[in-house]
């Protein structure tokens, strides 16, 4: 195969490319219509800005602590499978993590396990909806209110994606999304927080004032980053960063300090294209996410991850099960150019950087079985049908 297919990326349009170049050359600022988007999207009064989604999250922790001083509230519940910097962000706002398992057919919190939870010291719970899946979020959002604590509904993955109509990040009292590599919208960085809750805003927006701009280098390097992603995101010439191995590309580590940070306004126009595009981008990765699931239907050597009633998935990727770890690095060395990618390696269980931040149970059976096994398809606009079919195929022969 000549293509190689990257895991996750979008690509970005050549009149995106060459309009963001120009709004640069003519100093033209686009956060307040990116802001605006984003609020109008999810119908949320207040939104922010930042370098990153985990900075997003690590502000809005910091705001949620502060909320709490006066109590002896200092725990976040997160799912035992996500995203690595969601637990940084809950170290970095100082605040505890009390890990949930998941149930390993939907990747959501495992309820039961939720429901058996001390909720004495907790002041809030992190949804995950990992690939563009949405996690029982109506669930969660009657959790959070019946036990007084708040729902930050974590989008960074789903944007876009909808239950009953609603859209992701905007359940519970926040929400974050993320405009990072490899997401729906990407400006190659960023992240928004986003709440309909007054106090948790007034705090933000005292904090985004006193952030601080990212160095001239630093922007530097993230315009050059932009550029190299958009040149070699396409699959006939992504084979050289996938085979680069300092590019990092792929790679999951643990971060220990997250930087809060302002976003970039030159990046601003770029993804404010992309948002204006958003169902077209999203309709791509679903009519991908659903193939999949049809033509996997009789596969009996994987195991498909539920699609919860009433949710309209984003498909940013499409996750599986397969039987084992072997079985996967078979998978993964055999047939990486196709873009199928594991995910994260390992649960926060086992995350050893994090053990000395977690409170309450720290074994998650179900989260480390997930991570052993996990396999991703991709479902981007590079996605051809013959790509699809030869991944089947490819499942098929497991
Ligand atoms: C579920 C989840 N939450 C938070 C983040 C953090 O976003 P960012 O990469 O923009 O810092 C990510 C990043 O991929 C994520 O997947």
């Amino acid at each position: 195969m000549m293509r190689h297919l990257s895991p996750t990326g979008s690509p970005i349009k050549f009149s995106e490319f060459a309009g963001w170049l120009t709004n640069i050359a003519t100093r033209r600022n686009h956060t307040e219509v990116l802001l605006q988007l984003a609020k109008g999207v999810l119908g949320m009064d207040a939104g922010f800005l930042f370098s990153t989604g985990r900075g997003a999250m690590t502000a809005l922790l910091a705001a949620v602590k502060l909320q709490n001083s006066g109590n002896d509230r200092d725990e976040v519940i997160i799912p035992a499978y996500t995203c690595y910097s969601v637990a940084s962000s809950v170290i970095n706002a100082g605040l505890k993590i009390r890990l949930c398992d998941i149930d390993p057919r939907t990747l959501s919190c495992d309820e039961r396990q939720l429901r058996q939870i001390d909720f004495s010291r907790v002041v809030a719970i992190v949804s995950a909806n990992l690939y563009g899946l949405p996690n029982d979020l109506p669930m969660l959002e009657k959790l959070a209110k019946n036990e007084g604590i708040l729902l930050i509904d974590d989008a960074a993955q789903s944007l876009n994606a909808k239950i009953d109509g609603r859209y992701l990040g905007s359940f519970g009292d926040a929400g974050i999304l993320s405009l990072d590599k490899g997401k729906n919208v990407t400006s190659i960085q960023g992240g928004l927080a986003v709440t309909n809750h007054p106090a948790l805003a007034e705090l933000l927006s005292k904090e985004v004032e006193k952030l601080d701009p990212l160095s001239f280098k630093r922007q530097l390097i993230e315009f050059v980053k932009v550029v190299i992603y958009y040149f070699f995101l396409n699959p006939y010439a992504y084979k050289l960063p996938a085979n680069i191995s300092f590019t990092g590309l792929g790679e999951t580590r643990f971060e220990t300090d997250v930087e809060v940070s302002q976003y970039p306004a030159f990046l601003s126009s770029l993804a404010t294209a992309q948002f204006n595009r958003i169902d077209q981008i999203t309709q791509s990765r679903t009519r991908h996410g659903f193939y999949y699931d049809e033509a996997l239907q009789s596969n009996q050597s994987i195991t498909k991850i539920d699609r919860l009633a009433q949710t309209e998935p984003a498909y940013l990727r499409y996750p599986l099960l397969v039987h084992d770890e072997n079985q996967r690095r078979e998978l993964l060395e055999g047939f990486r150019e196709y873009g199928i990618s594991a995910s994260y390696p390992k649960s926060l269980s086992s995350v050893s950087e994090i053990a000395g931040h977690l409170v309450g149970e720290r074994r998650c059976p179900a989260a480390e079985t997930v991570a052993q096994q996990i396999v991703t398809l991709p479902t981007h606009a590079y996605v051809r049908e013959t790509d699809m079919n030869r991944i089947i195929d490819i499942l098929a022969e497991l």
